[in-house]
């Protein structure tokens, strides 16, 4: 764990409630498992409380506990609370946990979007001795807690929706959840929570009435964007926010240079890094990290994961690229399937219905359809033609095939490996090679073509009579 602190200096500590059921996503993965852009809500939310520098993180788990705690490689402190008594009742099982001279950030595990900057300023404002909450103004803030406010603005208290007046329904300011108060303070409030309200609950949000009449200072941080402390309740509204959060992730690629053919339409589930002049066409999907150098272009329909597609090199469309790097100005598709431990050198083509996989290829070599090229070396400037199969397992193991530079594979041949082509080999459309060749060397496996003169064929007027 990092000993670093908070701007301030004061060391921080964040508490990630989690333990709540998620019954309206109606699973049997905990609800802040669930994946926003490939990856769980919870460590979204783990993520920014690491960009905070927080010296610890407590994560309050209860349904699911050990599903939770097991598919969660963070370096958290995790709190069990046993029954979801509410968010106050939460809290209690944390504070135990928390240092006097810390500052605490509360977030929410199931609302993954709240960004850096308003979180930073929430606990800036707790650094200056304040009762910092994370607001929001939604014109339809339907069940959320209401802010409550004085007639000079003045935060009063925070009154749940099953709480609260017709009167204070209107009210449209909500309250996020977010909150940031030093620890000393809020472990005296937790004490003095009671569980007297419509839903029999231990609210968090008694803390504000209570700040108020201790006369600390409550200050509402209202968020730039209401989506950002959007909680997650069921699958519409989880993918509402990844609709929001891809296209923020479109736009801040489109700023760095690259042209995004319909930023609606691309999905990056993970992280990718583009040069200058990038084209994106519309369906792509992008998983782990994917490296698109300058002037890459990536066709539409396609899939790419864990892949640099080097300067200039093209995705055709409908292809799939798989771990693989893909050399300048080479290209691959369409209906191509690139897969893992392929790397293409500069110019290599590799066209339609062709599969490779851990397959080396030289510069300017080409395998230009229908083919699969697996556990192979091929140089440079090789021509392999359609239909090439090298057959790399023999039911038990996988073998390798070496092909030199200059080679040309006619169409339709079964390399079957282990084998190796020297320089320049040849290989005579149709054969089926077992032995190596030699560099220069002409390969012909195949029967000899026989022609029958003057044989009868059958005759379907014949046949009817
Ligand atoms: C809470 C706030 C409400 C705010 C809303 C924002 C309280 C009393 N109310 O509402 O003002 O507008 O969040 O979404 O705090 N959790 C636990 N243990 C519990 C209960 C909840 O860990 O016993 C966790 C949940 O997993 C979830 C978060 O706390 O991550 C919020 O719980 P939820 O029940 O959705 O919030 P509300 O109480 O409805
Ligand atoms: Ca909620």
């Amino acid at each position: 764990m990092q000993q670093e602190a908070s701007a301030s200096g004061t060391p921080l500590e964040v508490v990630v409630l989690a333990a709540g059921k998620g019954t309206r996503m109606r699973s049997s993965l905990p609800k802040v498992m669930h994946l926003l852009a490939g990856k769980p809500m919870l460590h979204h939310v783990l993520d920014k409380a690491q960009a905070l520098n927080a010296t610890a993180m407590h994560v309050v788990v209860g349904h699911q506990a050990e599903r939770v705690e097991a598919e969660t490689p963070y370096p958290a402190n995790w709190v069990l609370q046993k029954e979801q008594l509410g968010t106050g009742h939460a809290m209690m099982q944390v504070a135990p946990h928390l240092e006097d001279g810390s500052l605490v950030l509360v977030l929410y595990g199931d609302v993954p979007l709240v960004s850096e900057a308003t979180l930073a300023r929430c606990v800036e404002s707790a650094a200056a001795g304040k009762l910092a909450l994370i607001t929001a103004v939604f014109s339809d803030p339907a069940a959320l807690g209401r802010i409550v406010r004085s007639s000079d603005g003045a935060i009063k208290a925070i009154v749940e929706y099953k709480d609260a007046t017709a009167e204070q329904r209107c009210i449209e300011e909500i309250n996020s959840g977010i909150l940031a108060v030093g620890a000393a303070e809020l472990k005296q409030m937790l004490k003095r929570i009671t569980n007297e309200n419509a839903q029999q609950e231990y609210y968090l949000t008694d803390i504000v009435e209570l700040a108020v009449s201790d006369g600390l200072n409550v200050e509402g941080i209202v968020a730039e964007r209401p989506e950002e402390v959007t909680g997650v309740n069921d699958r519409v509204q989880l993918s509402e926010l990844e609709r929001i959060h891809q296209l923020d992730l479109a736009t801040e690629l489109q700023r760095a240079g690259v042209t995004v053919a319909d930023p609606a339409r691309i999905d990056i589930r993970g992280r990718v890094i583009a040069g200058q002049d990038v084209f994106i066409d519309a369906n792509v999907v992008f998983e782990g990290e994917v490296v698109l150098e300058d002037g890459a272009s990536v066709g539409p329909h396609t899939f790419i994961r864990n892949a640099r597609i080097q300067r200039g090199a093209r995705v055709e469309p409908n292809s799939t690229v798989d771990g693989a790097t893909l050399g300048p100005q080479s290209s691959v598709g369409p209906f191509a399937r690139i897969r893992p431990g392929t790397e293409l050198a500069e110019g290599v083509k590799i066209g339609n219905f062709v599969e490779t996989k851990k397959a080396r290829i030289g510069a300017g070599s080409k395998a230009s359809h229908l083919t699969y090229l697996g556990d192979v070396t091929i140089g440079i400037d090789c021509n392999i033609g359609a239909g090439t199969v090298t057959c790399n397992y023999d039911g038990i193991n996988k073998h390798k095939t070496e092909i030199g530079d200059d080679v040309f594979v006619g169409t339709n041949s079964t390399l079957v490996a282990p084998l190796t082509l020297g320089n320049g080999a040849f290989v005579a459309a149709g054969s089926t090679i077992t032995n190596n060749l030699g560099d220069g060397d002409l390969g012909v496996g195949r029967g000899k073509q026989r022609n029958i003169q003057g044989w009868t064929r059958p005759d379907k007027r014949k046949q009817r009579s």
